[in-house]
């Protein structure tokens, strides 16, 4: 059965989870709206056709514009390329950009519509665990600049989230994984019994149980959102991992995608943890073995030096100080505030035992 879940934010929006919900669309948009659908190369051939049927059906007008797929396309680059689209598309205030697609593009998506004529609608239609777990919800956007991941971004809600879990069946298994790392993340910082799903079972796209995985970490996610819009304090808890995950994931050229590198980020916090009295041995090897058991790949080496290099310039940094998320126990974490100059001491920490 379809489910929706209520984002009760500033401006507050239903995230549509389930199967052949496209069609959840026609709420927000009608043939006098122009919709300006953001997608990649990957989806127009996958499954853009399902979806723009409906519109088509509907006689809605819309335009297409496809990125190449990966993370070199979150581009300020592409930003002028999209908005200079939209202008030529005569997109005007009341009309909605889509994004139709997985991280990347929900990402830049996001960030055209909340700077397009100082803000336009738009609505995130994840297709890959990964978005929908995390960045299709909560309203962060954002764009990489070579020096960082993320640096430039605004806060904007969509409209809505439509997610259809059908999508997920054509992704590979390393980018399912890719999801799973950040469901795995909610079960460390929020529930022991969720993480124990992850533990416990082989979990992959033919699970019966996910709908009530998805479902969970949209709750998890949203109920931290709620109380912590714009992410001056609890929300920082959905940080686990990022310090040296975004480090690792931009030091290998983004070739460790973002969850490997946040699960590798966690089980580096977690021995850190570990070291300092924090977590016990038997929860560590718990955490450990997690992560092991979803790192379908092979890693590339990256320099040590380059991961610091990284997370010396993330946005976790305020007033000198970095805020890092530890687990105190599988289900609970803390945020703690690290000396800049104590970052290298905690990364050694945190990878030269086990
Ligand atoms: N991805 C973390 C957040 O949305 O706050």
């Amino acid at each position: 059965m379809n489910k929706i879940i209520e984002i009760n934010v500033s401006e507050s929006y239903k995230v549509y989870l389930g199967y052949e919900n496209y069609k959840e669309i026609l709420n927000y948009i009608d043939d006098k709206k122009k919709i300006f659908i953001i997608t990649d190369e990957n989806l127009k051939k996958l499954h853009l056709k399902e979806f723009t049927k409906i519109l088509d059906d509907e006689r809605i007008n819309y335009s297409n514009f496809i990125l190449k797929p990966g993370e070199d396309s979150k581009s300020l680059k592409s930003v002028e390329r999209i908005m200079n689209s939209m202008a030529e598309q005569k997109m005007s205030r009341s009309d909605i950009v889509i994004a139709f697609g997985g991280g990347v593009v929900g990402d830049i998506a996001g960030f055209c519509a909340s700077i397009y004529q100082r803000g336009i609608e738009y609505i995130q239609i994840p297709t890959t665990l990964l978005a929908a777990v995390d960045s299709s919800v909560g309203g962060k956007t954002a764009v990489n600049l070579e020096s960082g991941k993320n640096l430039v971004g605004s806060f904007k809600q969509p409209l809505s989230v439509i997610c259809n879990l059908d999508t997920f069946k054509t992704l590979s298994k390393e980018e399912f994984n890719n999801g799973v790392y950040e469901c795995i993340k909610y079960g460390i910082i929020f529930d022991r019994d969720y993480f124990d799903i992850f533990l416990q079972e082989d979990f992959d796209v033919n699970s019966n149980r996910l709908m009530e995985v998805v479902e969970s970490a949209i709750t998890f996610k949203s109920k931290v959102v709620i109380e912590d819009e714009f992410d001056f304090g609890k929300r920082r808890l959905l940080n686990l991992g990022h310090t040296f995950g975004h480090g690792i994931e931009q030091a290998s050229a983004y070739k460790i995608k973002h969850g490997f590198a946040v699960g590798l980020g966690m089980e580096i916090v977690s021995k850190i943890s570990y070291s300092l009295n924090g977590i016990s041995k038997e929860e560590l090897d718990e955490i450990l073995s997690v992560m092991k058991k979803y790192r379908n790949i092979k890693l590339p080496t990256i320099s040590p030096q380059d991961i610091l290099s990284y997370a010396l310039v993330d946005k976790k940094i305020y007033g000198g100080v970095i805020n890092m998320i530890i687990p105190k126990s599988i289900g609970e974490c803390e945020i703690i505030e690290v000396e800049l100059d104590k970052l290298k001491e905690l990364y050694y920490l945190g990878t030269n035992n086990s």
